[in-house]
């Protein structure tokens, strides 16, 4: 890993929630100040679910200004909105459908279409807000990303060494579990993001997070994450947090 991140441990799930909620808030507080919108790439997985829960609740829910906000995703599986595995589908239960968001600011990666169809149909929807110039990726505002037991962020996994010279906005993979195809954003677009936070949970977490943050060795998906222009702050609980050395570990 680079020197430039920063690490902040909280003491509970609960906790790291919260925080995480504020931040987000906070985001797009400051995002909407300077740039007249907020646009954030969400995660699936069961870390962020307290997060996105909290989103639907006060003050979140009135304060956050919705109708300015985009949400768009790292990572989906083709599977249809209603099935349990569907990233989509989890969220729009658990904030989305609760939100004053207007629809056409949601942005799911059409996980239905033939996976390379889905991935040139999220790539025209990125193109259509961000515009970037000739060469460039969007430049989301935030984006929250989970970490896999095997060292995998959003869908890149580590036996996917080509994934790491690709220089496209979207790959279809096959993922493990559930073994479905995936779509994700690629390295090249999660770097650019302007924030980029890690929220990782829980004592199953506490082995994986030592490898990444210190060992450098480890060649793993996640620790290609390294923002170009952005910060990276890894936000932790105590257990995900317990086996690291320069914070308190053994
Ligand atoms: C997904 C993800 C994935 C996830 C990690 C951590 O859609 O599955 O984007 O990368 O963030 O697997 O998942 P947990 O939060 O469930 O541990």
């Amino acid at each position: 890993m680079p020197s430039g991140f920063k690490i902040i441990i909280k003491d509970n799930p609960a906790q790291l929630a919260k925080e995480a909620t504020d931040i987000f808030a906070m985001t797009a507080r400051d995002s909407i100040t300077r740039r007249g919108r907020f646009v954030v790439a969400i995660s699936g997985g069961s870390t962020p679910r307290r997060m996105n829960r909290m989103l639907a609740e006060e003050p979140y829910r009135s304060e956050i200004e919705w109708d300015k906000t985009h949400i768009f995703w790292v990572d989906e599986r083709c599977v249809p909105e209603n099935d349990p595995a569907s990233n989509f589908g989890t969220a729009k239960k658990d904030f989305l459908c609760k939100t004053p968001i207007p629809s056409t600011q949601v942005h799911p990666i059409p996980g239905l279409a033939l996976p390379e169809e889905g991935a040139t149909l999220y790539q025209a929807d990125l193109e259509a807000l961000f515009r970037p110039t000739e060469n460039d990726y969007p430049a989301f505002d935030l984006i929250l990303l989970g970490v896999g037991r095997d060292g995998h962020t959003a869908s890149l996994f580590p036996d996917q060494r080509s994934m790491e010279t690709s220089d496209r906005w979207m790959a279809v993979v096959k993922g493990k579990d559930p073994d479905v195809y995936r779509l994700t954003l690629t390295y090249p677009v999660l770097n650019r993001a302007k924030q980029i936070y890690f929220l990782v949970s829980g004592p199953e977490k506490a082995t994986i997070v030592k490898t990444i943050l210190e060992n450098r060795q480890a060649e793993l998906p996640v620790q290609k994450i390294q923002p170009s222009e952005g910060t990276l702050t890894w936000l932790l609980d105590k257990e995900a947090a317990s086996l690291l050395e320069k914070v308190g570990g053994p």
